[in-house]
Parts: structure tokens; sequence; C-alpha cells
């Protein structure tokens, strides 16, 4: 695993996303994984704007939806969902077709689970999935205690992730489970980055790197990714 320091979101943002662009380039087939949330919003916006500068063709590559909150629909603005709609699919034109995201209100959340993991086994596995980092280690919804093998699965949310989640939602939500693809993804893929900014973040990024891994702190797994990345900025690399 290797950490990167950039001088701000900006210049961080500006890197994950020339990784993807990187990778359409070389693989306009590509399977990328993306985490929604706060951190990835100015790498969508470095994606679109490069993508369109540099007249690339991204109609071929696939795009997996790394998560998304159980029981609330699409529609949602809080939604992992609409983050991904409104913020990467929309701007770039990409056709449903290339689009693979959880239905968090199907009434089979487990075949939900399977049929992602064949989508991603019969695309040839994730070529890249750049993740966030929750409050309490958590990657996607692989929450403290998970079993790092498991692949897409249903989960409990913890306290934490209720409480910070209650931040992408217009109004007080009820939050309890989370579907999620599962640490294996991200062992499995080719490579894994995790990206994080802000002095709130420190602590977490200074365990993700710093301490031995446990299933207790989902996040240190990074650790152990042949081809792992941190993209931190300053304030996130502050206590390292
Ligand atoms: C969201 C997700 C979460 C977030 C994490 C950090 O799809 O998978 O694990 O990446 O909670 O969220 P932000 O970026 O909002 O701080």
């Amino acid at each position: 695993m290797e950490v990167k320091i950039f001088d701000d979101y900006d210049a961080l943002s500006q890197r994950t996303a020339e990784e993807v662009i990187k990778l359409v380039k070389e693989k306009p087939d590509a399977v990328v994984c993306l985490a929604s949330g706060n951190t990835p919003l100015g790498t969508c916006e470095w994606i679109a704007k490069k993508v369109k500068a540099e007249k690339i063709d991204i109609s071929k590559c696939n795009f997996i939806g790394l998560d998304e909150w159980v029981g609330v629909p699409k529609e949602n603005t809080g939604s992992c969902s609409y983050f991904f709609h409104h913020n990467l699919f929309e701007p770039l034109n990409i056709s449903a077709e290339k689009i693979f995201l959880f239905d968090a209100l199907s009434n089979d959340l487990n075949g939900e689970c399977k049929k992602m993991d064949n989508i991603i086994k019969e695309k040839g596995g994730i070529d890249l999935i750049i993740v966030g980092i929750g409050m309490n280690g958590h990657i996607g919804f692989n929450e403290p205690g998970v079993d790092f093998s498991l692949l897409s699965h249903v989960i409990s949310l913890h306290e934490t992730t209720i409480t910070v989640g209650q931040k992408y939602f217009a109004g007080a939500i009820k939050l309890s489970k989370g579907i999620t693809l599962g640490l294996g993804h991200l062992m499995n893929a080719q490579k894994a980055i995790l990206i994080a900014n802000g002095k709130a973040k420190a602590e977490v990024i200074s365990k993700t790197v710093n301490e031995p891994v446990n299933n207790n702190f989902p996040a240190g797994i990074m650790q152990k990714h042949p081809d792992g990345f941190v993209f931190v900025d300053k304030d996130a690399a502050s206590i390292l």
C-alpha cells in the first residue's frame, strides 16, 4: 500500500479522476467501482470535466455502485443511486446498460447480492475501485467486525454510520441496514484507492496506515492490497 499526500482536496480529486481517465484510455470497457458520499464529489466533477475536455469515449466503461441504504428509494436525494446519477452518469450521458447499482428496495436483497457478484464475475472483475472511509473505519458498508472475505452482502449498520449518514438526507431518516460490495471484492480488484480529505478524517487515516490489520477497523485491509493506494490531502494526513 502506498500513501500519496496532496496539497488540497482539489488536487486529490483531480489525481483520482486521472486514474479513471488513464484506465479508460487503456481499457475502454473497464470495470470501475466508485463510492458515493462527500469525498468523491470532486473526483466525479473532475472525471466529467476531463472526459469532456479531452473528448474521451467513456461509453464502454462499466460502472458499479459500491453500496446503498436498504429501504431508501433511488429518487431520494440522499441515496447512493441519486449521487451517482446526479454527479456522474447524467453529466457523462452514461447509458443504463453500463450502470450496475444495488436495488435497495428489492424484496430479495440476497438475490441482489448474487446478481451483483455475477455481474462483476461476468465482466472479468473490477479494474479499479475507489472508496471512501467512514468515521468508524468502514469501507462501503463493511462495518467493524465484518468478515474480510465476504463478497456482496446485507449488513446491519453501525451506530456511527446511522448518525453520520443523516448528513446526506434532507430530513431525519431511519437507517438500519446497508447493501454493499464486500472487502473480498476490494481485495480482488486490480487496483484500489482509498480517498479522504479534511482534519476530521486524520485519525481514521492514521489508523488505516499505521495500525495492525484487524477486522474491527475494516479500512486497515488497504495495507494488504497488492496495488492499494491511500490518497489524502494534507489535513487528512496531519497525524500520520
Ligand atoms: C458511500 C460509502 C461510505 C463512504 C464513507 C465516507 O458510498 O461507501 O463508506 O465512503 O462513509 O463518506 P464521506 O465521503 O461522505 O465522508
